[in-house]
């Protein structure tokens, strides 16, 4: 098969490996791509947001299938343009993507089908949320409605800073005509479920679990993932049930009931706390860094997965895991999720992938005069797999280790959640 790959990441790098391992012979191109995507793909230079020069290339090339990693594409409407011009799209439509691109929307799935979740209002005006306010307990949950980059979400220890971060929204700092949500705070532990669906059965896959923070101790500002490993040791098989059950089946059944169909990956972030779920939001596609992680564990074949899901035949799909774990630690640029200098050389990868258990995937990285240099605020996920994830994160942590470049930060503290348990 001819595929195309959208996006330019280390979720997209991994979803390159898999479908390179497919045995239909794939011919893989990625749109832009990045250096360690190469390794898989002819990379093209087209921006994202382009879909008409997508759909031309798509044409030009006989591409049988496009799979769309990040967000922002699916939520403006990429799968419809690209189905209407009768090229495949492995991507939920733009009114099934509102799960992500509007919270309020997702809440209103949530409460009309009785989807444990936390209590939220939503303002469209900065007085009337500032009265509301007042009348809650800290911490508060503040919400920018839209699409933010994963930066729209405060939570707040004060009323002061709340305040602000309301008027943050209201002022445009994530984009004009954002309204707010004011959330319950949730209490417990975090968990990315996904699941992949044809539109008429879910298929679970297997969770994972994120850091958010940028420092060790979940300490710093919220970050787009600083690592991640799979399978949590916290999903038991009645934790999965109750999160099927309660959640992600819900959730289909009520688009449903307002004539929309879901189709693709539907990535669930949940609160957990004495082993009940609470949904936090949704996304719309695959997580980043997660992906990185759980593709290295998939057994089956990537390719066949998304073909019977576009055909609408994800029963009949013989899912396969290798009973391993997996983890991915991020390594960034000094500075990030702020400001952060580029630019500067890596080296050291070669070095790293040396131990057969060890993948890196490129995040943020470019050629700039015929040497590889860190560009992005995440550069690199250094990823492992292992009978046991304390060899995992052995291994991850000794790859770091020969990988250098000016700026290198990571945390330490990968999976320790995991560990603590086990151990
Ligand atoms: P989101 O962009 O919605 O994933 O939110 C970013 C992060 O904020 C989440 O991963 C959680 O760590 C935290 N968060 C969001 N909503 C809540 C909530 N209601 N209670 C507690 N933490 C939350
Ligand atoms: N790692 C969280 C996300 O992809 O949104």
């Amino acid at each position: 098969m001819n595929i195309l790959i959208i996006g330019s990441g280390g979720r997209e790098h991994a979803i390159a490996m898999a479908l390179s391992k497919s045995p239909n012979n794939n011919r893989l191109f990625a749109l832009p791509g990045n250096p360690g995507i190469r390794e898989y793909c002819e990379c093209i230079d087209i921006d994202v947001s382009n879909f008409r020069e997508i759909k031309n290339f798509s044409n030009n090339n006989n591409i049988d299938l496009v799979i769309v990693g990040p967000e922002v594409p699916i939520c403006d409407g990429i799968s419809d343009y690209l189905k209407g011009h009768k090229i495949d799209v492995f991507a939920p439509s733009q009114e099934a993507s509102k799960l992500e691109s509007s919270k309020k929307f997702t809440k209103e799935i949530a409460f009309e089908n009785n989807i444990p979740t936390g209590k939220a209002k939503w303002f469209n005006n900065q007085t009337e949320a500032s009265v509301y306010l007042e009348k809650l307990e800290p911490p508060y949950v503040i919400k920018a409605d839209g699409l933010a980059a994963g930066k729209g979400v405060a939570i707040c220890e004060n009323i002061k800073d709340a305040n602000n971060s309301l008027i943050d929204i209201f002022d445009g700092k994530f984009g004009s005509g954002q309204s707010v949500l004011i959330e319950e705070f949730l209490y417990g532990e975090e968990l990315s479920y996904f699941a992949i669906t044809d539109g008429k059965e879910i298929l679970p896959l297997i969770g994972a679990q994120d850091h958010k923070r940028l420092l060790d101790k979940d300490e710093g500002p919220n970050t787009g993932g600083m690592g991640a490993y799979c399978p949590p040791p916290m999903l038991s098989s009645e934790l999965e049930n109750k999160i099927m059950m309660q959640i992600l089946e819900p959730t289909i059944y009520g688009l449903k009931k307002r004539g929309i169909e879901y189709k693709g990956i539907l990535f669930a972030g949940l609160m957990v706390k004495e082993n009940e779920p609470s949904l936090i939001e949704y996304n719309i596609r695959f997580g980043d860094p997660e992906t990185q992680a759980l593709l290295m564990l998939l057994k089956s074949d990537f390719t066949e997965l998304l073909v019977e899901t576009m055909n609408g035949n994800i029963k009949n799909y013989n899912l396969e895991w290798e009973k391993k774990r997996a983890i991915t630690v991020v390594l960034a640029n000094n500075g990030y999720p702020s400001q952060y200098n580029t630019n500067a050389e890596i080296y050291g990868i070669k070095e790293a992938e040396k131990n057969q258990n060890v993948k890196v995937f490129h995040a943020g990285t470019s050629i700039s005069n015929g040497a590889l240099t860190a560009t992005g605020g995440r550069v690199l996920n250094v990823t492992s797999t292992a009978d046991t994830l304390e060899e995992a994160r052995r291994h991850a942590y000794s790859a770091i280790e020969k990988i250098s470049y000016k700026g290198k930060i990571y945390r330490n503290d990968i999976a320790w959640r995991a560990l603590s348990k086990i151990t």
